[in-house]
């Protein structure tokens, strides 16, 4: 999960990291509120969207008086930066910038450890900055046992080159952001920029948080922190019934058992779609080993109510749980479903007890079930049936 910048600067100030002051607006008004209340001088009106450039794309603005942090405020609020909706600002006391520096630390997944990168050239976008001048960019692994300790942090504030006067007071501000980042369980911290400010001080003026959702359970507060708003309705529905679901584009929605058999599942649909005038997947959903009925009810039920799903596709392969038990979870379900089962279902079972399964959904003779034997025959049964849906 991805945080706002006001809720990296909140998370921040709790571990101690330096930042400046911060007020959330959704009004013009409240924006102006805001600008009196961290004392009427010099604020900057940021735009809240989870993307970065929002200096460059506008939705950052300098504002010497709250009469202009009122206008900047209705000037951002509304506006569109790379696809997202500003729907808030955070009003930031101004800081008089020195120098901009960079810092980040993150999971390095294939190397198994973490990384933390770091530069005396913040400010602008880290991935140009890495592509054009690579070497300004200090690139420096952290054990996962150790952390960034004291040693640590001085090793990379000097593989950064930070001057010798600084590289104290900034180590110091990067084991703090260690600090964020692992009492908070994030998979990454980013700083940029990090300034020195004209009376010297280092802080933190832009954040970039992500927490590792598979650590929720260790941290109530970070539910909080969801943005439900943002989040698609039915990934919403599906979340709060422990479905493995995630929203596609496409037109043919898919549930199989085990994530390997349904991302393969997504590439025969899309492969078997291509004739079928570019019929796609709508979801991916893995109902586990179990695929009782309940679950499979539960699965139809939100595959069901996306409006783009205009066919279905039961993918299942019986092991433990043989396909009797899947077939009378499928019969079951679309009699618990009644009339909302209204899209029609191919299913393709196999593995444990296939004969046995099919001969169940074959006597259950629902109107809406085609049975296939084969992953591809039935990919291209639901492709087609979607496109003749359209
Ligand atoms: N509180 C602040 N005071 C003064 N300048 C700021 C402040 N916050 C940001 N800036 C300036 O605006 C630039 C862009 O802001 P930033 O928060 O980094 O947004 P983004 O990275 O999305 O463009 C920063 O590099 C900095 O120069
Ligand atoms: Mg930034």
């Amino acid at each position: 999960m991805d945080l706002y910048e006001y809720q990296a600067r909140d998370m921040f100030e709790k571990h101690g990291v330096p930042v400046l002051p911060g007020i959330v607006a959704t009004t013009p008004a409240e924006a102006r509120a805001a600008a009196e209340k961290l004392g009427g001088g010099v604020v900057v009106v940021k735009a809240q969207v989870k993307t970065g450039g929002r200096g460059k794309a506008g939705g950052v603005k300098l504002a010497k008086s709250p009469e202009e942090a009122e206008r900047h405020a209705e000037a951002i609020l509304g506006m569109d930066i790379k696809g997202h909706t500003v729907h808030r600002v955070m009003i930031a006391a101004g800081a008089a910038i020195a120098e901009e520096f960079y810092f980040s630390v993150l999971l390095d997944r294939a190397e198994r450890r973490y990384l933390a990168m770091c530069s005396v050239e913040g400010g602008m976008e880290i991935e140009q900055l890495a592509v054009e001048r690579p070497d300004a960019l200090a690139r420096v692994a952290v054990d996962p046992l150790v952390g960034i300790d004291a040693a640590k942090a001085q090793e990379i504030v000097a593989a950064a080159n930070f001057p010798e006067e600084l590289r104290e007071q900034v180590a110091d501000v990067i084991q703090k952001l260690w600090g964020v980042y692992k009492n908070e369980d994030a998979t990454l911290v980013e700083v940029n920029p990090l300034v020195r400010t004209e009376d010297g001080a280092i802080v933190a003026l832009d954040g970039k948080v992500t927490l590792d959702e598979n650590a929720a359970f260790r941290h109530e507060d970070h539910a909080a922190l969801e943005d439900k708003s943002a989040a698609d309705p039915l990934e919403a529905k599906a979340k709060h019934m422990n479905l493995n679901y995630v929203k596609l584009d496409g037109s043919v929605g898919i549930i199989g058992n085990g994530a390997g058999l349904v991302m393969s599942t997504l590439d025969v649909v899309a492969y078997a779609g291509e004739r079928f005038g570019g019929q796609k997947p709508a979801n991916f959903l893995d109902i586990g080993g179990g695929a009782s009925a309940e679950v499979m009810a539960n699965g139809l039920d939100v595959i069901l109510h996306d409006p783009q799903v205009k066919s279905v596709f039961v993918n299942v392969f019986g092991g433990i749980t043989s396909c009797i038990a899947v077939a009378d979870g499928i019969v079951g379900a679309l009699k618990a479903l009644g009339d909302e089962a209204s899209k029609p279902l191919v299913v393709r079972l196999d593995g444990n007890a296939v004969e046995e399964g099919r001969a169940i959904l074959a006597a259950a003779n629902h109107p809406l079930v085609t049975i296939e034997e084969t992953m591809d025959g039935a990919a291209a049964k639901a492709a087609e049936l979607a496109a003749a849906a359209q």
